[in-house]
């Protein structure tokens, strides 16, 4: 195999490693209290500096203890592997002047190290685990390892077989019972597992200024989870910070409408026994709101159920409405109809709307509670007064409490989730660029 020193491209810059990452570096070396361990598991609140630390002291356990051997690399996808890890562990080897050459493209992504070879893997459903068979390796890396499906977890157990194999797992709490809470992290001594918790205060590069934002991002379960670090179960009322205070957040019909950049659509369609909602989102400059600024609602099992042409005049008269105020070009539709889907892009076209209907991304509803959630925190969420079905659902909205194993919205038929769906489509394509900004 070729063995060039790759010299282009950023090297790590590095700044003093905190006691409690000194630890995650060392806990395998001979001597250290955790040496006997055949895992370590990192968890704890966002940005604390688990992922450096486990990357650096996964490769030296490695480079220093093995030739020739095989090593697991895994993330939820490949996209989050290249950006959480891949990136800042191929800044670290140029840092350290160790020579690598990576593989990618193609099936097989890796990264050789000396005569090691480490596998990259993604691990977001129960095949993932598939890839892994047949491979013998003498260490893992598990990042963001409470995203993995458990049979990946366990798989990649197995495949540490050779002599002295160890795994590093790191991750940001769940709810009390996930898998690695309770198989994992609650059965230590058992499994012979080497647990550190890590704080925001782990990570020493991180400013007083930074971490107040931080704290300021998450409420209620999210910031218990992701701050607290604490393995805690998301029940009762899921926009808490709203229904405590809807006041906060409702602002009168008149609220500036020059302030409003442009505005989105999102469409959720009903069923026999659920709602039609439409609800018009704006964003304020820079991004610094996001503004319910107008909602349809039509319930088909309170109201009457409407035929597909009675929805593409609601759908017409609501767009004409949002584009006398307001920059409107996209509506966001529910992709599960896309027989609907296809009646209103006729008649957008036939009445010449002007606007792109697309279908909705429909991502995980957890990413988008938490936006929402996040963005009320940092009191960048409003709604007008007179969306009064979407102020109700977000009021209502609640964990549904019989499984607890993963957080689930209640959605039994009574409660709006309609309101929810479309609000949450509008502002989907969005999320994660304005959460950040
Ligand atoms: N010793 C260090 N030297 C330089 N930068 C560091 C060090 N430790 C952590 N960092 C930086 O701090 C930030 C957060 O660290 P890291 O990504 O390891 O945290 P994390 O706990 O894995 O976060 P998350 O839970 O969000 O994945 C990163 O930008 C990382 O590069
Ligand atoms: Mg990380």
């Amino acid at each position: 195999m070729p063995r060039r020193r790759k010299s282009g491209g950023q090297e790590f810059k590095f700044l003093p490693f905190s006691p409690q990452q000194q630890r995650l570096l060392h806990w395998w070396r001979p001597g250290s209290p955790y040496a006997p361990c055949d895992m370590v598991i990192a968890d704890g609140s966002i940005r604390s500096g688990k992922t450096i630390a486990c990357i650096c002291s996964f490769l030296q356990f490695a480079q220093s203890n093995y030739s020739g051997q095989n090593f697991i690399v895994a993330g939820k996808t490949i996209g989050a592997l290249k950006k959480n890890v891949i990136g800042p562990m191929l800044q670290i080897l140029r840092a350290w002047h160790w020579s690598y050459v990576y593989h990618r493209g193609g099936q097989d992504n890796s990264i050789e190290i000396g005569d090691n070879v480490y596998y990259l893997y993604e691990a977001n459903n129960e095949a993932s685990q598939d890839k892994l068979q047949g491979l013998t390796a003498a260490g893992a890396y598990l990042d963001e390892a409470a995203l993995m499906p458990e049979s990946f977890v366990v798989q990649a157990i197995g495949r540490c077989s050779v002599k002295g194999a160890k795994m590093w797992l790191n991750c940001n709490p769940a709810g009390p019972h996930h898998y690695i809470n309770e198989g994992y992290i609650k059965q230590a001594d058992a499994k012979n597992i080497c647990l550190l918790h890590f704080g925001l205060d782990d990570n020493l590069t991180l400013s007083q200024q930074v971490k107040d934002k931080y704290r300021r991002m998450y409420t209620g379960v999210y910031y218990k989870r992701n701050i607290l670090g604490l393995w805690v179960a998301a029940d009762g009322l899921i926009y808490q910070q709203f229904a405590d205070r809807p006041e906060d957040y409702v602002v009168d019909d008149d609220y500036n409408p020059s302030n409003i950049m442009y505005a989105v659509i999102g469409v959720d369609f009903g069923g026999t026994t659920s709602a039609h909602s439409f609800t018009l989102t704006g964003y304020t400059r820079g991004y610094k709101e996001v503004v319910t600024l107008d909602e349809y609602y039509h319930n088909n099992r309170k109201d009457g159920r409407l035929s597909p042409a009675d929805v593409d005049k609601a759908f017409i008269d609501f767009v004409r409405r949002a584009k006398a105020r307001y920059r409107v070009t996209e509506a966001y539709c529910d992709s599960a109809e896309q027989t609907l889907i296809q009646g209103l892009t006729a008649a957008a076209m036939r009445a010449r709307l002007g606007i792109d209907i697309l279908n909705a991304r429909k991502g995980p509803i957890n990413d988008r509670i938490a936006f929402y959630t996040s963005l009320m925190a940092q009191g960048r969420y409003k709604i007008l007064r007179h969306c009064t079905h979407t102020i109700g659902a977000l009021e209502e909205a609640v964990y549904d409490d019989k499984d607890q194993t993963k957080d689930i919205r209640l959605d039994d038929g009574r409660m709006n989730i309609d309101s929810l769906d479309s609000m949450e489509y509008s502002t989907e394509s969005m999320q994660d660029q304005i959460l950040y900004l």
